[in-house]
């Protein structure tokens, strides 16, 4: 099949989140299926025009309409090795090439639009006629749109599908923007409104042939308006397909890691004890004690749980627990776990900084990996932890659900240490049934880890997934 895939981020070349892990890894798994060709779209950042190890040739360029305007856009393709596998990156200097951001500017809603729009004149330039257009998250949503209004024509068979990573962010924009912007015909206006205002997200939904998220949870949980930030009433009239997540796992392999100290591997947990004896070093945490590290690699947002950690952070540490945050966010969280750190020397250690070097040394370091998120679509840091035997305490939601069965100390079934509702007590619960098995039964509890890291996340499952239903669109059935 040819396969279409647009997305606003993708490792290596720019990631921001989760999703560009998904995009890392995702398209090259589906290229390596027989039959397949694939090919990537994303925006060609400064920070991607300006790094001297992305070596790119062009390939195109033309001018495009986006509303009264004339836009240049240049197509610029990734020089690899791998025929399968085709990486473009689409060049406007005013939108993309000349400016520091991701995400964040005031007219990112215009901004992603053209990348959209330009994506489908460039698919055309390229003569590239999918069979699956697949788009992620809003930025990527008017490619769906877009696809439909102006390219039925050209590629009557293509299929349209739309995955939401993320439905915190829809793409929003007062009503001026379907006809100054958009300049789309006006039978698409009622697929691209809501509330009075225009919805980029829910354009794509309703337009979209099929729409999908990225756990089996989540796509149920999203039916309702706890989760859906709006959006429940339009998602319960579509069929929405649940497909969790894989990790990398030729990227996140501690046998491999140029990031540790030590290598290691479920076959050899020897050299995961040295990570964490080098990890205290490294934070100033104390190295004379035999306590669990309980470790956070996150954004610290509301709805990743950070106020459940605050909340119980003076209980917590009456235990013996060491404990290790790493990410940065909101300046409320940053202020509160700086002082923990200052409160409790050799204790608690905070470093309020993205750095994937360091993650990768948290989470071979540490014994428990909390993830106490409100709702999480699918989560990767759960999965990156168990692959380095770190035991998660996890929310019993969406992903973290499909990913972290309880843990049963009889039959010894179950990966991690859930609680059901978003509660400090009922969090407090499951860190304390974790801490306990690790005092009471150190050899139940390295068996359990060890588990944890023969686990198979890796993408070949979920690419299957996306395979059966991209041909179930087609009509083909194995
Ligand atoms: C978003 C979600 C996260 C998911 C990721 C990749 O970042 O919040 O749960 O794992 O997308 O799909």
């Amino acid at each position: 099949m040819k396969i279409a895939m647009i997305a606003s981020e993708a490792a290596p070349f720019v990631k921001t989140g989760g999703l560009g892990d998904v995009m890392q890894a995702l398209p090259g798994e589906l290229a390596k299926l027989k039959g397949n060709e694939v090919c990537l779209f994303l925006p060609y950042y400064k920070r991607i025009k300006q790094n001297p190890e992305i070596v790119v040739e062009q390939v195109g360029s033309f001018s495009m309409e986006l509303s009264w305007r004339e836009s240049y856009v240049g197509i610029f393709r990734l020089k690899s090795r791998r025929k399968k596998l085709q990486v473009y990156f689409i060049d406007n200097d005013y939108y993309f090439g000349a400016r520091g951001t991701v995400y964040g500017d005031f007219d990112d809603g215009e901004r992603f639009a053209y990348f959209s729009k330009a994506v489908m004149a460039a698919l055309y330039h390229l003569d590239f006629k999918p069979d699956i257009l697949h788009c992620h998250d809003w930025q990527a949503a008017m490619g769906i749109v877009y696809c439909r209004a102006l390219y039925q024509q050209w590629c009557p068979y293509t299929k349209t599908v739309f995955t939401i990573h993320n439905v915190e962010y829809q793409g929003w924009a007062d009503n001026h923007f379907f006809s100054n912007t958009l300049g789309l015909p006006e039978e698409y206006r009622s697929y691209m409104t809501f509330d009075g205002a225009i919805n980029m997200m829910k354009g794509a939904i309703e337009v979209a042939d099929i729409v999908t998220t990225v756990s089996r949870t989540y796509a149920q949980e999203l039916c309702y308006p706890y989760y859906a930030h709006r959006l429940d009433g339009i998602l319960r009239n579509k069929w929405l397909w649940g497909i969790t997540n894989g990790i990398d796992t030729g990227v996140y392999d501690p046998a491999t890691d140029a990031a540790l100290p030590v290598n290691y591997s479920a076959a050899q947990m020897a050299g995961k004890w040295e990570n964490k004896l080098a990890l205290r070093q490294e934070l100033g945490l104390r190295t004379d004690v035999d306590t669990p590290i309980l470790a956070m690699v996150t954004r610290l947002a509301g709805h990743k749980g950070i106020d459940l950690l605050c909340h119980i952070a003076n209980r917590l540490l009456e235990k013996d627990v060491q404990l290790v945050i790493v990410g940065t966010g909101e300046k409320q969280y940053e202020f509160i776990l700086s002082a923990l750190a200052h409160q409790h020397p050799g204790k608690v250690a905070v470093k309020l900084a993205f750095d994937p070097k360091l993650a990768s040394r948290v989470y071979a370091g540490s014994d428990i990996y909390l993830m106490p998120s409100k709702s999480e679509p699918c989560g990767l840091s759960q999965l990156i932890a168990m692959r380095y035997g770190t035991v998660p305490v996890v929310a019993s939601t969406g992903g973290l659900k499909d990913t972290v069965p309880p843990y049963n100390p009889e039959t010894r079934e179950g990966r991690g240490f859930t609680f059901q509702s978003y509660n400090a007590d009922d969090f407090m619960g499951a860190i304390e049934r974790a801490v306990d098995l690790f005092y009471t039964d150190r050899d139940q509890w390295n068996a359990l880890a060890k588990r944890d890291m023969q686990c198979d996340f890796s993408w070949k499952v979920p690419a299957s997934e996306y395979m059966q239903m991209y041909q179930e669109l087609h009509g083909i059935k194995k």
